[in-house]
């Protein structure tokens, strides 16, 4: 410790002697060439003395990309610039502006795998939303932020806020779940931090992008209002904390126009409302005009230059679209690169930290996992008592499954299930992460004999599970960009499996791999359910640490699990009119191309949980809902109206340290009009046997709010507000109320 301190000083008078010998020799260089790089300016400031310097040209060259690495349809000259990412959009070298080299990054860098690189694999968005946990959201930014830099890349397609409208929608696992100030909490908190490692971030798909059935030309139809308190609130408050260069517009039309072309939603709302200062990215192939969306807000057209490229030129040539808009688009891409720091610290490749990584992944995967059912105290497995495990199905002999789509990461060694050397990463591919239970439990668990049965043959893995002391099936469910779920059941005849399963074994217990919510038919007979999401790269570590309890599981669920169809507010997905128009086509014209497919979301702000209380349906596992090897007691409820807190004790009744997620709930006063509970707050409490804690939860004033659609502005509505705490949005047994008058 004292050598530390006797060396500060000398560390202190070198650094500022070399500051002094690298100032001489720089600083009044750039003071005179390039003002812009004075870091003590504001990213505005800089960003507007760089926009003084640019020619049209090169005003214009920041508006659109240059093709996507590997799509033949996306092909540009400059494509091999691409670095194997999703897009490349031209700097300008001679001021010293980096270009934008872009990588898709939902749960990890996509496409290291086709550029010999590694990308760690996160869990997926939705299983780490289960954390509740604004920390382990910046540490699951921070690593991908770092590998994107390691990759060569400075700007990030992640982001994803999405709300879970449908929860058959493909892209599920992308989004964090259900529930705006959950969602756009960790979303946001996600972004903030790997934006903090130097990578343009992006929020995406901006909005109301909630399905993938006819995804670029579905006409979302939803008032103002119910926008305003659900899927837009969520990209509010993610953007707000994450303050991104990058709001990526969807492909869907939202009331008519779409979403890279609609002033309300890029115009009124985000930029002049919300005072967005960064750029509004299109989605892949989602531009659809030049003068429309370029006033509607619209900054940069990826991945090519279909309608920002000449035909954008064209039209400032003839005057119909004015200068002051290329300005401001090329402005907003000049900001987001000195706010995110790549023009002071532009990426530079080396080795990723796999390590580092790893670690984290295990981490975040172990508070996100979520135990569902657990009788008679079946989990976790005591090695004393349990002699044998029989482990059924999934492939949890070689790994564990991930999600698809854009946000696909390539695993270590290809396919997991596929032979040594064939295990290339394809669009729409099932991958399975080389994450083996069966190596991870067997390592943990010496003495214990752990046996595997494929599943495919339901008599024999019967049989097989019947002599274990415990039998574990493993079961999954794929998803990905570019499609919707048929309907919430396990694929495969895996119900048909565990019935088997659980009929041979008491001690039945299901670990389920999933994007999003399924239906158990199967419950009352297993005796348990581990709920893991699609795991990453560290997912069979964390899951032997959560079954042998060496981690007490604290995740809760971040959407609701139904008990079927016929309970979501429409029980099949609006299928597309047959021959529609625009059905399956990127950058259709959208003054020539129409179509007529539509989704009128009736149910309005009853998203997730609030449709189930409104409707008076009961569902399988609610929101919020999760088990631990402890139990947990609420008491002593205060609350103070005009600070807005809320105050209460939660003491840790059983015998194992454990982390408790406190949920928040208000209802609103009768004249708002609203027949459901919201989420106004939470807290992570860790607490050993017996220990209790008061905890303190501020609630944001606007989740109290409602939104006023001919004022256009938030309105807080006097009366009672009911405040309700407790472990679920089903279970608060804290009671209570808040005056505003
Ligand atoms: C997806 C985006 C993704 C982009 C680039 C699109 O198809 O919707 O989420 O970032 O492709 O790969």
């Amino acid at each position: 410790m004292q050598r530390c301190n006797s060396q500060l000083p000398l560390l202190i008078v070198t650094t500022a002697f070399l500051g002094v010998v690298i100032g001489v020799g720089i600083a009044p260089a750039q003071e005179t060439n390039r003002p812009w790089m004075d870091s003590h300016l504001s990213p505005g400031e800089r960003s507007e003395l760089v926009l003084k310097q640019l020619t049209l040209d090169e005003k214009l060259a920041l508006v659109h990309g240059n093709g996507m690495s590997g799509e033949s349809q996306w092909r540009m000259p400059l494509t091999p610039l691409t670095n194997g990412g999703a897009g490349y959009t031209q700097g300008v070298e001679r001021l010293g502006i980096p270009p934008l080299i872009i990588s898709d990054a939902g749960y990890g860098v996509r496409a290291s795998g086709a550029n010999g690189r590694y990308s760690t694999a996160m869990p997926s968005n939705l299983g780490a939303a289960s954390s509740w946990d604004p920390e382990s959201a910046c540490q699951f930014g921070e690593v991908i932020g770092g590998e994107l830099r390691a990759q060569g890349f400075d700007v990030t397609l992640g982001g994803g806020v999405n709300l879970t409208r449908e929860p058959r929608n493909g892209r599920t696992f992308e989004y964090a779940g259900e529930d705006p100030l959950l969602a756009g909490t960790l979303v946001g908190n996600m972004m903030k931090c790997e934006q903090g490692q130097h990578v343009i971030g992006d929020i995406k798909h901006y909005s109301v992008n909630d399905q993938e059935t006819g995804r670029f030309v579905v006409n979302a139809v939803i008032s103002k209002r119910v926008m305003q308190e659900s899927d837009l609130l969520a990209f509010h408050i993610a953007i707000s904390i994450a303050n991104p260069g990058a709001v990526m517009c969807s492909y869907n039309r939202i009331n008519g126009d779409f979403g890279c072309e609609n002033s309300y939603t890029l115009q009124d709302v985000l930029k002049k409302d919300w005072g967005f200062k960064g750029f509004v990215i299109s989605d892949w192939g989602g531009t659809h005009s030049t003068e429309k969306a370029s006033s509607a807000g619209l900054d940069q057209e990826q991945p090519m230059a279909d309608y920002f490229g000449l035909k954008l030129k064209e039209a400032v040539d003839a005057g119909r679209v004015p200068l002051s808009e290329i300005d401001d688009h090329a402005r907003r891409v000049l900001y987001a690169e000195f706010l995110a720091g790549i023009v002071d610290d532009p990426p530079h490749k080396s080795v990723v930290n796999v390590e580092k990584g790893l670690e984290v992944a295990q981490r975040i995967e172990e508070k996100s996992i979520v135990l569902l059912k657990n009788n008679q105290a079946v989990l976790p497995i005591i090695p004393s008592k349990v002699h044998s495990i029989a482990m059924i199905g999934g492939h949890a002999d070689v790994g564990m499954i991930s999600g698809g789509g854009s946000a696909q990461v390539d695993p270590p060694g290809g396919n997991a299930i596929m032979p040594p050397g064939k295990g290339g990463t394809h669009w729409q591919d099932h991958i399975w992460f080389p994450t083996s239970p069966l190596q991870a439990l067997r390592a943990k668990l010496p003495n214990t004999t752990i046996e595997f049965n494929p599943g495919t043959d339901l008599q024999s893995a019967a049989s097989f599970a019947k002599t274990a002391d415990v039998a574990i099936v493993f079961a999954y469910q794929w998803e990905s960009e570019g499609m919707d779920l048929p309907n919430l059941s396990l694929p495969d005849n895996q119900d048909a499996l565990i019935e088997q399963i659980a009929a041979a074994n008491p001690h039945t217990i299901v670990v389920l791999e999933t994007g999003t919510a399924v239906t158990m038919p199967w419950l009352d007979k297993v005796a348990g359910v581990v709920e893991v999401w699609y795991a990453g790269s560290a997912g069979h570590k964390a899951l032997a640490n959560i079954l042998l309890g060496d981690v007490n599981p604290s995740g809760k669920l971040a959407m609701t699990f139904p008990k079927g169809e016929a309970d979501l507010p429409r029980p099949l997905v609006v299928s597309l009119p047959p021959n529609d128009e625009g059905q399956g086509h990127f950058a259709v014209n959208s003054e020539t191309r129409v179509s007529s497919y539509a989704v009128h979301y009736d149910e309005g702000s009853e998203v997730g949980y609030k449709w189930y209380e409104a409707q008076h349906k009961q569902p399988l596992f609610p929101f919020g809902f999760g088990l631990s090897y402890t139990s947990y007691a609420y008491s002593g409820l205060s609350v103070d109206s005009s600070a807005k807190t809320v105050r209460f004790t939660v003491k840790n009744t059983g015998k194992r340290t454990g982390t408790e997620i406190a949920e928040v709930y208000a209802t609103l006063p009768k004249e708002a009009d609203e027949s459901f509970k919201r989420l106004v707050g939470w807290k992570r409490v860790t607490l050993a046997p017996g220990e209790s804690q008061d905890v303190t939860v501020a609630i944001d004033p606007r989740q109290l709010q409602i939104f006023d659609e001919s004022e256009n502005t938030w309105k807080m509505t006097s009366g009672e507000y009911g405040i309700l705490v407790g472990p679920s949005s089903e279970s608060t047994p804290l009671k209570a109320n808040l005056r505003i008058h």
